[in-house]
């Protein structure tokens, strides 16, 4: 049998029941997919439903406010799925009336949809014959065939997309890449794969070989820095302050206390000294430290943030024309904040 026959006969058999399976609409499909980018299954579940409670078609959703959209996204990371997502449901809106766009080629065009999320919707939702390749379907190319072109290579993302695009069954494209998805998920796992529940068994030449534990192969380790955050939480009177972050850089739109950021660990005075021309220091002097927390050490695919929670008292505050925003203490859960602050604010 041929490669998609054997996998697709594994899936009918094997699948797993997930909500966005069972619908057409593509502003369905799309949000799970964008969910689903960086986030299990598991854990996209939940966040999928209140997703499409609150927002249940492109119309809700363009007309929302970003602090909406990001509340509902808080604690799944990668805040920039949800800007986008807010952003390309608006020109669905102006420039596709409304209607979401049935052609790759207008779907890859939206704002956060790449190849991959494209060739996802367009098959599942229009039947359209493109080929979902990521991660999980290079790793089943690349033991299936026991391909070594790296895959972060140009030369390897080439071949495997034209691997990928050889081996879809034209019919039935959707079935097709959604088993894809469910191997690649469940039995030919980074480490330790299912090989004797794997359909590809007879056919698999790293499998024959012994070298699945080598493959894929990737070119270029990434390499992870350090951030420390010392975040103060000033108290007035029942009052708090915050900011709202901006730039190129984590965590954009979302809200968080003020922080001093350094490259090292330093000792509380020395982060405050360090400070003089920052932003924090122009609205605070700090007078009194009550309180440090042990800090979090909160992982990030490319950063390692190292996260103090320090309790103080200010003695000179000037917020009008700066980035702090002074709230009621009460009003803090209305704002979209990181899993990171909360987990900081759960130590108290
Ligand atoms: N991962 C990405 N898209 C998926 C889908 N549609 N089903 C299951 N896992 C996925």
């Amino acid at each position: 049998m041929e490669f998609s026959d054997l996998l697709i006969d594994w899936y009918l058999e094997n699948k797993r029941d997930l909500p966005w399976r069972e619908t057409k609409d593509p502003y369905k499909i799309w949000i799970s997919e964008i969910i689903l980018q960086q986030t299990r299954v598991a854990q996209g579940l939940e966040y999928y439903h209140n997703f499409i409670e609150h927002f249940p078609n492109v119309q809700a959703l363009a007309e929302a406010d970003e602090e909406e959209v990001l509340k509902c996204w808080q604690g799944l990371g990668y805040y920039s799925r949800a800007r986008n997502l807010h952003f390309a449901a608006k020109t669905i809106m102006e420039k596709f009336n409304g209607e979401f766009p049935q052609t790759h080629k207008e779907i890859l065009s939206l704002k956060g949809i790449g190849e991959y999320t494209a060739a996802a919707i367009s098959s599942f939702a229009f039947g359209l014959p493109h080929a979902a390749v990521d991660g999980n379907f290079y790793r089943v190319l690349a033991r299936v065939f026991e391909i070594e072109t790296p895959i972060d290579s140009t030369k390897g993302k080439a071949e495997f997309s034209t691997l990928a695009q050889e081996l879809i069954d034209k019919q039935r494209p959707a079935l097709f890449n959604q088993a894809m998805m469910d191997l690649g998920a469940t039995v030919c796992t980074p480490s330790t794969p299912s090989c004797e529940a794997c359909p590809m068994h007879d056919m698999c030449l790293a499998l024959s070989h012994h070298t699945i534990g080598n493959l894929p192969i990737k070119s270029k380790k990434i390499s992870t820095k350090n951030r420390y955050f010392y975040y103060f939480h000033i108290v007035d009177n029942g009052t708090t302050f915050l900011h709202r972050r901006d730039g190129n850089d984590i965590w954009k739109g979302l809200y968080e206390l003020p922080l001093i950021e350094t490259t090292q660990a330093m000792e509380i005075d020395d982060v405050i000294a360090s400070a003089k021309n920052s932003d924090f220091s122009k609205s605070f002097t700090i007078k009194q430290i009550d309180q440090t927390y042990p800090s979090i050490t909160h992982i990030l695919s490319h950063q390692r943030i190292i996260a103090t929670l320090i309790e103080a008292k200010a003695d000179y505050i000037e917020i009008e024309g700066s980035p702090y925003k002074q709230i009621n203490e009460k009003e803090f859960d209305n704002y979209p904040i990181s899993r990171l602050t909360e987990l900081l604010f759960s130590h108290e």
